[in-house]
């Protein structure tokens, strides 16, 4: 096991050499949980394919550093990026949340608790005081439950909600109804033939304590197992019904912080920022939420336009490498957010592996932008629309003169 992890750790230099890591690793039913999208995984395909319509165009002259200090919502952040909230962190490792906490702290920059976590909440806080630690939340009308939720996020000193709004209804993960998916994984004839094939991943979960949700419970005491049943009610927790009233009410209700999750339309971002909100995290879910829903990179532009310097915008939904990072603060991001890269890096090599993956963006993100000719995030920023190119537009208009 430890000469594994030692090995992928050596060896593994990019994001998807951690994916093919965390597949070796984890029985077939839970890396598809982790990997797949829904229905069609259009969207989960058009999440790297946007990335690679836009071309980078460098410029020649100096460049000192370069720095990849900024600010994200005001605190200082080591790197334009954060971890995005991913629940029920411990199907995946059994260090989970903590594993991924430590790593965030250890890199300065924040990391997005889910309310889906398998730690309460005040744990994560009394464990990592130094981490900016957001929380993450669907949107409810004000309620006495929602009240002691906010409550207990100022107690345990979470700066930041981030407010999930793309769970109306749950995607329809096909891959998860085809292998039967179920959290924790019920004893069946292919869970007993997975067992033979992932034995340690088997035995690390046996040990472990049983995965629960302790911050839906308002004391935040929930020890028990999580049955298939309860887990399919958790994962269409959202209200459907809830919408701007009830995140209005919210901006009234919070002190800190808000990050609106999981819209595309820059008609929204632009009322995120008329109602006061702090940032929209653009975002599909990873492709695993609407099918054929557009990427953020489609959007981001555009969104841009509509608030100016009004409020802040995350990107997440395909992120893989800093590249990646560099094209969507050119085209007018603040910030970028992971999800499964960090997921990939804890199950192939636990903290150290989420650590290797917050470095590998750091070098590949200095790396580009020292190749592009930008020593700063904010000369980035600021010079973002000089250093990117539409590679489709290209590709057509080229077309066109070398046909007529
Ligand atoms: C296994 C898994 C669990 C997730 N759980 C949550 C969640 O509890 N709340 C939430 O807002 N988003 C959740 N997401 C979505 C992520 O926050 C994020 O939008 C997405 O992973 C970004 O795309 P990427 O994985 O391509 O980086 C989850 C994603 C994954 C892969």
């Amino acid at each position: 096991m430890f000469s594994r992890k030692r090995r992928v750790l050596a060896n593994a230099f990019n994001v998807e050499e951690y994916r093919q890591a965390a597949r070796q690793v984890l029985p077939a039913g839970i890396f598809d949980y982790l990997d797949g999208g829904s229905e069609d995984e259009v969207t989960l395909r058009r999440n790297r394919t946007a990335f690679d319509s836009w071309g980078l165009m460098p410029s020649w002259g100096p460049v000192t550093g370069p720095d990849t200090a900024t600010t994200v919502l005001g605190r200082p952040s080591a790197l334009p990026l954060t971890l995005t909230p991913t629940g029920a962190t411990r199907l995946f490792h059994p260090e989970g949340e903590h594993a991924v906490a430590r790593a965030a702290e250890g890199a300065g920059i924040p990391y997005g608790l889910a309310g889906l976590s398998t730690v309460p909440m005040e744990t994560i806080a009394a464990d990592f005081p130094r981490l900016d630690r957001w929380f993450n939340m669907g949107l409810a009308p004000d309620s006495p439950a929602r009240r002691n939720k906010l409550d207990r996020c100022l107690a345990a000193g979470y700066q930041t909600l981030i407010v999930g709004v793309d769970t109306r209804a749950l995607g329809s993960r096909e891959r998860d109804l085809r292998n039967g998916f179920t959290a924790p994984p019920a004893l069946t004839l292919s869970t007993v033939a997975d067992i033979a094939r992932r034995p340690a991943w088997w035995a690390n979960f046996l040990r472990a304590d049983g995965i629960s949700f302790p911050n839906l419970d308002p004391a935040g005491q929930s020890s028990s197992m999580v049955t298939p049943s309860m887990w399919q009610q958790i994962l269409g927790h959202s209200d459907a019904s809830s919408g701007w009233d009830e995140l209005e009410s919210l901006r009234a209700a919070w002190p800190g912080k808000i990050v609106l999750k999981g819209c595309v339309n820059p008609d929204d971002v632009a009322r995120a920022a008329l109602i006061g909100l702090d940032a929209v995290q653009l975002s599909n879910h990873g492709g695993r939420q609407l099918d054929h829903m557009l990427s953020p990179m489609d959007v981001l532009q555009e969104s841009r336009q509509r608030v100016g310097d009004g409020i802040e915008i995350i990107v997440d939904s395909g992120i893989r490498r800093g590249s990646d990072v560099v094209k969507a603060l050119a085209l007018g991001a603040d910030a970028c957010s992971i999800g499964r890269p960090y997921l990939y890096g804890l199950v192939a090599a636990g903290s150290a592996g989420v650590s290797r993956i917050l470095e590998i963006f750091g070098d590949e993100l200095r790396r580009t932008m020292t190749l592009v000719g930008v020593s700063t995030i904010s000369e980035l920023k600021a010079r973002g629309p000089e250093v990117i190119r539409d590679v489709r537009n290209a590709a057509r208009s080229t077309g066109a003169v070398m046909n007529s």
